[in-house]
């Protein structure tokens, strides 16, 4: 029998990719989601490439209660755990509102799953915990650092969170994914990144000049440590990311305690680097100017990602191309993404 994975947050950017091939791959996907940063489209979207049904849930994770019976119902054995907010500067401005969701809500859903038994959580870190690494590429065991903002820190916070519980209670299982930067989108072009608003991370930013939507990219400083003075990172296709969760629930049997995996590809880019692949797949020029840095921002970024391959028998597949390709297409095909105003 396959097991029953339920994705908190699954109508989200990754967790919706992530659906897609855990329902490839033969498992039963139920979505638990609030939609205050996604839309139902996203599902429907899901069925369609799938050819699959999901069971829906649009509830949310502060309810220990409803998540207690949804877990029970559905029989789940494992959870995906997506659901947060992720606005960078909005945690900065609203930090108890990002404490309250992204911590209390963990506690709430841990709590129910303590309550009913269900023992095993894959979660979304990123690799934002490990703050100003003093060393690239970065491991596993590269110690946590000083995070920036709130949302770092509620990242820092969980994961200390499922820590201490797996030591009060060895049976649970916990898988801890630190994600580096996820950008792309499925081949089909129908789901992708759908960002509220003016962008703030690098590739839905870029591509929203290339549609015309927005004037030019604003690099934030070219006075960094690395090949060309922009910021370094390790770009993760997120079909690739959604098949490291795949792994991930495959390989549960076999994993201890609180297990932590990057999920990166190990190669860094600049900032111009990605805007010239985005121009060679685009045939086109990506007006830019140079700013001043942005508050928070590290240097380089980039992982040592052979752990996933030891552990999981996990490897990126695509490049850097087929990241801008695929986001392109996305936006092209959806230029205001799910279209807001279909939204429920
Ligand atoms: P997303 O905003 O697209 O998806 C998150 C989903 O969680 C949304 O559908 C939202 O509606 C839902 N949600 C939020 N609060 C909820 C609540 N209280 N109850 C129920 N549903 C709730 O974000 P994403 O990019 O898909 O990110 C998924 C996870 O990965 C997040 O935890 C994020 O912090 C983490 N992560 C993302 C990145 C990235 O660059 N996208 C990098 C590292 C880690
Ligand atoms: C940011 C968040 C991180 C979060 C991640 C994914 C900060 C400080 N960090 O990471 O916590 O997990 O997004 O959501 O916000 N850049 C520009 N112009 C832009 C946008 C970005 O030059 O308009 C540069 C940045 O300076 C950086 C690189 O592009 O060097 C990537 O930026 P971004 O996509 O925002 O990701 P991170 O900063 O790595």
């Amino acid at each position: 029998m396959k097991k029953r994975v339920l994705l908190t947050g699954g109508a989200g950017y990754i967790g919706s990719h992530t659906a897609v091939e855990l329902l490839d791959k033969g498992y039963n996907v139920i979505i638990y989601d609030n939609l205050s940063n996604s839309s139902k489209i996203a599902i429907e979207r899901v069925e369609k490439i799938t050819g699959k049904n999901i069971k829906f849930y649009k509830a949310d994770i502060l309810d220990t209660e409803f998540l207690k019976k949804v877990l029970i119902d559905e029989k789940i054995d494992v959870v995906i755990h997506f659901a947060a907010l992720k606005a960078v500067g909005e945690s900065v401005k609203n930090p108890l509102k990002y404490y309250h969701n992204n911590l209390t809500g963990t506690l709430s859903l841990l709590k129910a799953m303590e309550d009913v038994g269900c023992k095993n959580i894959i979660f979304s870190s990123s690799a934002t915990v490990y703050g100003d690494p003093e060393v690239t590429p970065i491991t596993e065991d590269v110690p946590k650092g000083f995070c920036t903002n709130p949302y770092g820190w509620s990242k820092s916070f969980m994961e200390q969170i499922m820590t201490d519980l797996h030591t009060a209670n060895p049976d649970f299982k916990v898988v801890l994914l630190r994600y580096f930067n996820p950008i792309g989108a499925h081949k089909s072009g129908l789901i992708g990144e759908d960002p509220q608003g003016i962008p703030s991370n690098l590739l839905p930013y870029i591509s929203q000049v290339a549609v015309g939507e927005l004037e030019y990219v604003h690099i934030f400083g070219d006075d960094y440590k690395t090949h060309d003075g922009t910021g370094v990172r390790d770009y993760i296709h997120v079909v690739d990311l959604a098949r490291g969760h795949v792994k991930a629930v495959e390989n549960l049997e076999k994993l201890n305690g609180v297990e932590i995996i990057n999920l990166a590809t190990g190669k860094g880019y600049s900032v111009l680097d990605v805007i010239k692949s985005f121009e060679e797949v685009i045939g086109k020029k990506i007006p830019y100017k140079i700013e001043k840095r942005r508050a928070g921002d590290i240097d380089k970024s980039f992982a040592d990602a052979s752990k996933a391959k030891k552990v999981l028998g996990w490897q990126a597949q695509y490049d850097i191309k087929d990241m801008c390709e695929d986001a392109w297409r996305w936006q092209k095909m959806n230029p205001r993404g799910y279209e807001r105003e279909e939204k429920i």
